[in-house]
Parts: C-alpha cells; sequence; structure tokens
C-alpha cells in the first residue's frame, strides 16, 4: 500500500506542485488531498486538473474529533505555507506526523508573526550573511518543533526580499520532496 500523506497550504502552493510532481509516478507515496483554509489560493489552481480532490475548509474544524478521525487516514501531513496555527489537541493526536516547511534557518526568524515576507525582509534588514530552510516536526508552539532539516543560501549585498525568496523556493523546491520520501522510507 501506498504511503499516503495530505498537503495543507494556504497560499500560491509551489512546494505543493513540486511534492506533487516528484510523488505522480511514486509506487511508494501517494497525495491523499489537498487542504486549504483559503478559498483563494494559487494552489486550488494549480490542482484544479489533477485527479487529487481539494478540499477547503474552515478554520473551527481544525480542533473537531471529526475531522480527526477522517485525516487519521493519511501516513504524514505537509503543511507548506499553511498559515492556521494546528490546535494542540490535532497535534497531540498526530505526534511526529505533521511537519512544515519554514523559510529560515529557525530558531533564527520564527515565532508568531514571522511568515512570509516578514521573514526574509528582517534577515535582510539585520543584514545576515546566510539564510535558509528549515524542515521541522510540528508542535505546540510556534516554529518550535524538532529539526529534521536544514540547507543554506548566502546573501548578497543588494539583496532584496524577492530576490531571497526566489533562493529559498528554490531551496525549498529542492529538498523538500526528497525529505518527505525519507521520511516515509
Ligand atoms: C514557503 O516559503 C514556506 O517556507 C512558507 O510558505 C511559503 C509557501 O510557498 N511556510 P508556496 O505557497 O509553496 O509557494
Amino acid at each position: 500500500m501506498r504511503k499516503k500523506i495530505a498537503i495543507f497550504a494556504s497560499g500560491s502552493g509551489s512546494n505543493a506542485q513540486r511534492i506533487f510532481e516528484y510523488f505522480k509516478d511514486s509506487e511508494q507515496v501517494e497525495i491523499a488531498c489537498i487542504i486549504t483554509n483559503n478559498s483563494k489560493a494559487g494552489v486550488i489552481e494549480r490542482f484544479r486538473k489533477t485527479n487529487i480532490p481539494v478540499l477547503i475548509i474552515n478554520k473551527s474544524i481544525l480542533g473537531l474529533d471529526t475531522w480527526h478521525t477522517l485525516i487519521q487516514e493519511v501516513d504524514l501531513i505537509v503543511l507548506a505555507g499553511f498559515l492556521l496555527k494546528i490546535p494542540e489537541s490535532f497535534v497531540q493526536k498526530f505526534k511526529n506526523k505533521i511537519i512544515n516547511i519554514h523559510p529560515s534557518l529557525l530558531p533564527k526568524y520564527g515565532g508568531e508573526n514571522m511568515y512570509g515576507d516578514n521573514v526574509h525582509f528582517a534577515v535582510i534588514a539585520n543584514r545576515e550573511a546566510e539564510s535558509g530552510i528549515t524542515i521541522h516536526f510540528v508542535d505546540e508552539g510556534y516554529d518550535t518543533g524538532k529539526v529534521i532539516f536544514q540547507a543554506t543560501c548566502t546573501l548578497n549585498e543588494l539583496e532584496t526580499v524577492d530576490s531571497l525568496k526566489e533562493k529559498i523556493h528554490a531551496l525549498e523546491h529542492e529538498h523538500f520532496p526528497q525529505v518527505i520520501a525519507h521520511l516515509l522510507a
């Protein structure tokens, strides 16, 4: 039986798409569904032509037992730009089964308001010489779960939020599917 993953995404969904492409002919792993809380998320359009169901959910269901029963079918929950906090009850039922990708070298630039461009802006404002990505297990805190994988990139003198975001996305697209494959192997 193929291992099932559910990808949670609130935005563009380039990582979700990359993961889909990586596993589309896999005999080990399949994408069971895409979950989004944002009816305008780009990820919906990206998956429209695939046979993978995209579910638009309401924030309040994340803490419900019925939802937990439904989602327990999957082997791994992958947060790829999912902006809602995962409730404690959910985290506790799925210990070590939820992973997140964060666009900095945690513990640096993590925490409640550190998402999207805020992260890159802060990295550049602090004149950091390097940044990177962190893939980590999700615990009850913000970006505090055990680190699984990190990769780095260097910043140059003229770095902008957009140029750094591009470097970070390239690292994410390269490594995230491989880390998922490794975890499920
Ligand atoms: C990524 O940079 C990821 O690190 C962060 O959100 C972004 C999602 O990008 N958590 P995309 O929607 O996959 O393009």
